[in-house]
């Protein structure tokens, strides 16, 4: 076995949605993980419920809940993520920007933040203009956590599309567009992981086998 390991699939984590249970964001990220998953990726979806549960990030708190945890252990070890945010007043919503303060849990990591994984961006919004500029600034956010924005994000308008259930989308180019969004995550992942060495290891040393990906149910 060498540093290649084609074999292994990656970890795709998405993170988005809002607190509505028909939460089209959410359904969108569940479009994007398909994609991720028929590219050869496992998945896990923290979704708005789970986002719910999140208390706000308090960084001065040394406590942390067991869902602020598993938040924090499951990104940790994703090879590549893709969140999903409503534009609420023209930003990036509140539920998921707590989730990613969150991650500030990371920054002693071997591999900090979102070091060395690709993000795919995905927005829902009442309208083309904040589509697009809370794209802009999600992927901001990325840069500012060390990840690797997709080449393709998608900004979709909910006043034009709908997804009446979590698998039927009105619109069958942003059912394109969002497996894109997946497709290229877990590209990225299988592309750079296989390159990959630790830094912990010497320098001159080839990793004889990547580390395997926990076993996630995929959504
Ligand atoms: C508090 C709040 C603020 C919003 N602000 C904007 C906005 O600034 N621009 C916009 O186009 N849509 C805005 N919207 C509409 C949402 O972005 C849109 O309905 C989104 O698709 C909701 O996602 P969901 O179906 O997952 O709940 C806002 C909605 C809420 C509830």
């Amino acid at each position: 076995m060498t540093s290649f390991d084609h074999h292994r699939r990656p970890l795709v984590i998405g993170i988005g949605g809002t607190t509505r249970a028909a939460s089209s964001t959410e359904r969108a990220l569940g479009f994007a993980l398909r994609g991720a998953e028929a590219a050869g990726a496992n998945t896990r979806l923290f979704g708005g419920t789970f986002l719910h549960s999140l208390p706000h990030y308090a960084p001065e708190d040394p406590q942390r809940t067991d869902e602020q945890f598993e938040l924090i252990e499951a990104v940790r070890h994703a090879d590549a993520l893709i969140i999903a945010t409503p534009g609420y007043h023209g930003g990036v919503s509140g539920l998921v920007k707590n989730a990613l303060d969150t991650l500030e849990e990371l920054r002693a990591d071997e591999r900090p933040y979102l070091d060395g994984r690709a993000v795919g961006c995905i927005v829902t919004a009442y309208g083309w203009q904040a589509a697009g500029s809370v794209l802009t600034s999600l992927r901001s956010i990325v840069h500012a956590l060390r990840g690797w924005p997709t080449p393709f994000g998608a900004g979709i308008n909910t006043l034009e599309t709908r997804f009446d259930t979590v698998d039927t989308c009105s619109d069958a180019k942003v059912v394109d567009q969002l497996a894109t969004v997946g497709q290229q995550a877990a590209q990225f992942a299988l592309a750079f992981n296989a390159h990959r060495v630790p830094t912990a290891a010497p320098l001159g040393h080839a990793v004889k086998e990547a580390q395997p990906a926990r076993l996630l149910h995929s959504v």
